[in-house]
């Protein structure tokens, strides 16, 4: 059998969520669990975070896939619903909606009395400059004073656009407008950290954090990795070594014969490639881990395979590989790639093996 696998690690994930009880004492955890999981599984995901307080997703369909799985924690609609016809579902599963838009607001009242019977928040996002989402201020304080005196209860929410940055301008702002809003509305439940924001303003923790990738042990910081910030990996992705080949000088290897050997060395072919999600477009060289030693891969990435250089390495046939996990961070891999660690796991195919561990 084709031994492409992907482990899932539940006590990492467990170490993860301490870590940011650690971090953020006082505040309810929403775990991010969209886009399944950050591609870990949702499935198995949320068994090991047992322990959060509530959900995060990007969408009623994930919600749902949440209600059917059994979990019976509060789950946010992160950019709210989609359409006027999703609020009945959402009301009969207990789903929160965050409101970004007038119409939204509109749909929320239609349903206000069995919204507020059911005792849900609402989330309403404050647009202080990332552009995507949100009302701006001072249109946003009339929404929460409206939607206040209608009886609801409110959370104000908001999400950086540079918190992975030291010294970004729009932090200030951002974090200015968020307490400008958060004063005149009080008193007002808060919620404006992601996994960056989380470790650098243990004074915004406020009523809700909402880590993400934090959670599945990458690293929200391209200067600072999975092990500076003491998380643990939770997903480790391998493949097995198929074929050995001993190449001359001047021999090149794979698709474009892009690598040509400078000198006669051993190469192995790992049964792994682009369409199990292991990335194809690298910028710099990437490495993989045989037990804890790194080793280059060469040549182009095809759908099904990738070679590397097992020179002086002790490496036979059905050696396991690993292209991403405990040693070989995947946020290595996503420098290598010109991308970020949240893309590469995000992407990962249905193809390998998923075990939990
Ligand atoms: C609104 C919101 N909050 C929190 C998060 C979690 O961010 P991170 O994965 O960087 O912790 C996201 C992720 O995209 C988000 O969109």
């Amino acid at each position: 059998m084709r031994q492409a696998t992907v482990y899932i690690d539940s006590e990492a994930l467990q170490y993860n969520l301490n870590r940011v009880k650690q971090l953020a004492p006082t505040a309810k955890i929403v775990s991010m669990v969209k886009a399944n999981a950050y591609g870990h599984g949702v499935k198995d995901c949320l068994a090991a975070l047992a322990a959060t307080d509530a959900f995060g997703v990007a969408c009623l369909q994930e919600a749902l896939e949440i209600r059917e799985l059994g979990h019976q924690q509060p789950i946010t609609l992160i950019e709210g619903v989609f359409s006027a016809d999703e609020m009945q579902s959402v009301i009969d599963n207990n789903i929160e909606v965050l409101v970004h838009h007038h119409v939204q607001v509109e749909w929320l009242l239609a349903h206000k009395q069995q919204y507020i019977a059911k005792g849900l928040k609402v989330w309403v996002k404050l647009n202080s400059g990332m552009n995507r989402l949100g009302f701006k201020v001072p249109e946003i304080i009339d929404i929460i004073q409206m939607l206040k005196a209608e009886g609801f209860s409110c959370v104000l929410a908001m999400h950086f656009a540079n918190a992975d940055a030291d010294h970004h301008p729009l932090n200030e702002q951002q974090k200015a407008q968020f307490l400008q809003v958060k004063q005149a509305c009080d008193p007002i439940m808060a919620s404006c950290c992601n996994s960056a924001a989380i470790f650098k303003w243990p004074e915004l923790n406020f009523d809700f954090v909402r880590p993400g990738i934090m959670l599945y042990g990458a690293s929200p910081f391209v200067d600072r990795s999975a092990h500076d910030l003491d998380i643990q990996p939770v997903m480790t992705f391998t493949a097995e070594i198929i074929a050995l080949n001993h190449i001359q000088a001047g021999e090149s290897v794979g698709y474009g014969s892009t690598f040509v050997a400078e000198q006669a060395m051993d190469i192995a072919i790992v049964s792994i490639g682009y369409g199990d999600g292991y990335p194809r477009a690298f910028q710099k060289q990437n490495y993989v881990s045989i037990q804890g030693q790194m080793t280059r891969v060469i040549g182009r990435v095809s759908m099904d395979m990738i070679a590397i250089d097992v020179t002086d390495l002790h490496a036979p046939l059905g050696t396991e590989v690993e292209l991403w996990g405990k040693d070989r961070l995947v946020d290595d891999v996503a420098i290598a790639n010109g991308t970020i660690g949240y893309e590469l796991l995000c992407r990962m195919s249905a193809r390998p093996l998923r075990i939990k561990i």
